[in-house]
């Protein structure tokens, strides 16, 4: 047998003992409580399942989009609750040079990276490390060098816990173990306040977002590199209002990242800034997000389209909103934002922490 062909064995055995080690990952569903706050998340792509939460009367409702089960998840390409890794959000030409190597991505949108790859963080199973029942559920996923193309082993790991009164935190960590790397890893929750079955799109909903400045995209959604400051444009959201308020002037709704303005300081680890406040009337829900990254991608569930949901509920555009914080879209190829790259031996860190309260709006 020749040389290549034994290397060739080699690598079928190892991959489909890979396979099979991963199989052998059962994948469960989660339950993290307090009071009438709850949410539910899989190891499957470490996906909230559902968040639940009252109203300003107490009535519960699920305000999360998603599918009524797991494999449902599996041929998903609306990314409903994933863990987006390793690098969310686009990735101009499936490209991108680091320490003079060129890596080739695979390309799966529009000649661009989405998402991680073909098969992102928010389609393996993930390894469950630690879940104290009604606190708090910690995963993990080791990414091995050369995974959808990007370098380096790295060992990625996220934490769901419940903190005091209706607040959800979710840390994600990634550790460069042997090679630099972009990390850039996102949540993509889809959010509709008045619940996920309301017949109310989130056009009513009146948001905030704190960033004065967006990175503006060409047609394919990869930004063009400039920074520009949204004061009296469509995408001004820095005082509250409704989502749907100037939606004739952004065609086909919003998909865009904004500079945080609390994310300025770009020297090692930021502190945790609002990045967002929504609200919802009729319920009264009110939810707060904030974060210690740069950026929040702002998306309005635009590629909805009959989607068939949780109890058979069918989710359109504009059924719900994502607030994706996480470094700006297609950093690899733009100098001048804020670096994705984590150095060997480095640990990348990213938090969310939710806050919702329900109270009568007066108007
Ligand atoms: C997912 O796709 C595979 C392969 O295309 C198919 O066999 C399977 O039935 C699909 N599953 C669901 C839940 O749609
Ligand atoms: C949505 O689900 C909640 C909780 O199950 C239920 O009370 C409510 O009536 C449903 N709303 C619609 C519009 O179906
Ligand atoms: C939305 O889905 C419907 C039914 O599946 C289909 O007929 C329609 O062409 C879709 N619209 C778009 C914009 O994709």
């Amino acid at each position: 047998m020749e040389k290549s062909s034994l290397l060739c064995v080699f690598v079928v055995v190892v991959s489909l003992f890979g396979n099979l080690c991963r199989a052998s990952e059962k994948v469960g569903i989660f339950e993290l409580k307090k009071g009438d706050f709850s949410v539910k998340i899989t190891n499957y792509g470490a996906t909230v399942l559902s968040v639940i939460i009252p109203d300003q009367n107490g009535k519960l409702d699920d305000v999360v989009l998603g599918f009524g089960s797991i494999d449902e998840y599996k041929n998903d390409t609306t990314y409903f609750g994933g863990l987006i890794g390793r690098v969310a959000n686009r990735i101009g030409g499936a490209r991108f040079t680091l320490n003079g190597i060129q890596y080739k991505l695979p390309a799966n949108d529009h000649g661009n990276t989405l998402h991680g790859g073909d098969i992102g963080f928010s389609d393996v199973i993930w390894k469950v490390e630690d879940y104290v029942k009604d606190r708090h559920l910690s995963l993990s996923y080791d990414s091995h060098d050369g995974e959808q193309g990007f370098p380096g082993d790295l060992h990625v790991s996220v934490t769901y816990m419940i903190i005091g009164r209706n607040r959800l935190a979710i840390r994600m960590k990634g550790k460069a173990l042997n090679k630099a790397t972009p990390v850039n890893l996102a949540s993509h929750t889809y959010w509709n306040l008045a619940g996920h079955n309301s017949t109310h799109n989130i056009l009513s909903h009146t948001i905030q977002i704190f960033g004065s400045g967006i990175t503006p995209v060409k047609d394919n959604l990869v930004p063009t590199g400039e920074i520009r400051a949204v004061k009296g444009t469509a995408y001004d959201f820095l005082q509250p209002r409704k989502v749907g308020s100037r939606l004739s002037q952004v065609p086909g709704g919003y998909d865009i990242n904004y500079v945080l303005d609390g994310g300025r300081d770009h020297n090692g680890l930021r502190h945790l800034h609002k990045a967002a406040v929504v609200q919802e009337h009729k319920s009264g829900r009110k939810m707060e997000l904030w974060t210690n990254k740069p950026g929040v991608q702002f998306y309005t569930s635009n590629m909805l389209n009959e989607t068939r949901g949780k109890e058979g509920f069918v989710y359109r555009k504009y059924g719900g909103f994502c607030l994706e914080t996480q470094g700006f879209p297609d950093s690899v190829n733009h100098p001048n934002f804020p670096s994705q790259i984590v150095n060997q031996g480095e640990t990348y860190q990213h938090v969310m922490l939710y806050r919702f309260t329900a109270h009568t709006t007066r108007h």
